[in-house]
């Protein structure tokens, strides 16, 4: 399968067309950005980790029946992916209190939830990515119906159950994640986007060792190294 034309380039990830309309190439970048684009850095290395990990989390996600836009790993960087049109709904699923909750909420950082809470986020650099209710997604047409909404908030719950538990097995506790949907040629709505330490927090469950994006968010530390330790862990057999 071969790169066309340039279709999409993100703050992480190109996206290319390919001879086929219906497929897709996605670049994964070694490119970080944070606090709404306004932290930039760069690690070697970051896309192809994310790229590994990304594709391991979509195997196991499929596995157990969640439908996703991953047709296979192409080399360290490359996916190919069927073409979606993005749901404009960043879909943000919490099981333990951190980033933008406790400074919205006042709850402390590490304070377990009393359930997982799904959060909407309306996928907008411009508006700075603002969260809305229910009525906001239908008043702004950014899904066709209430029962697509619904769908979402299950999928979310599914997701975070499956990946909360294979987590656990390698010692990382599940902080929190975000996911995106699409819709696909026939109407099916796929997990699409990454699932990765970019757009997770996994803490060591044992330490509470911050093992994601919050290191270059906080400049805590090198990033890849944790990273790698991520897909170490997770590729290990237990
Ligand atoms: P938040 O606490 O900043 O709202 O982030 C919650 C989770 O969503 C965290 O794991 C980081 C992830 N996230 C992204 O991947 N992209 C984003 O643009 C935002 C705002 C959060």
């Amino acid at each position: 399968m071969k790169k066309l034309g340039l279709f999409y380039e993100g703050k992480s990830k190109k996206l290319y067309k390919t001879e086929d309309k219906n497929l897709l190439i996605t670049e994964f970048k070694d490119d970080f950005t944070a606090l709404n684009a306004e932290k930039k850095g760069t690690e070697i290395g970051k896309g192809a980790l994310n790229c590994k990990i990304s594709t391991q989390l979509f195997h196991i996600l499929e596995a157990q029946g969640i439908k996703t836009h991953l047709v296979k790993i192409l080399n360290d960087t490359t996916q190919a992916v069927k073409k979606v049109t993005i749901i404009p709904i960043e879909v943000i699923v919490r099981n333990t209190a951190a980033g933008s909750l406790t400074k919205r909420l006042g709850i402390a950082e590490g304070k377990k939830l009393p359930f997982a809470l799904i959060e909407f986020y309306y996928k907008n650099d411009a508006l700075h990515s603002p969260i809305l209710n229910d009525e906001h997604c239908l008043l702004m047409n950014l899904v066709k119906s209430e029962s697509d909404l619904e769908e979402l908030k299950r999928l979310a719950r599914e997701i975070n159950s499956v990946l909360k538990k294979f987590f656990e097995t390698r010692n990382i506790d599940l902080i929190d994640f975000k996911i995106e949907f699409g819709i696909d040629y026939d109407g099916n709505i796929l997990l699409a986007d990454e699932i990765s330490p970019d757009s997770c927090r996994l803490w060591d469950f044992t330490t509470h060792e911050k093992l994601d994006k919050d290191r270059f968010r906080q400049n805590i530390g090198s990033v890849t190294v944790t990273y790698e330790e991520i897909l170490k862990r997770i590729s290990s057999t237990v």
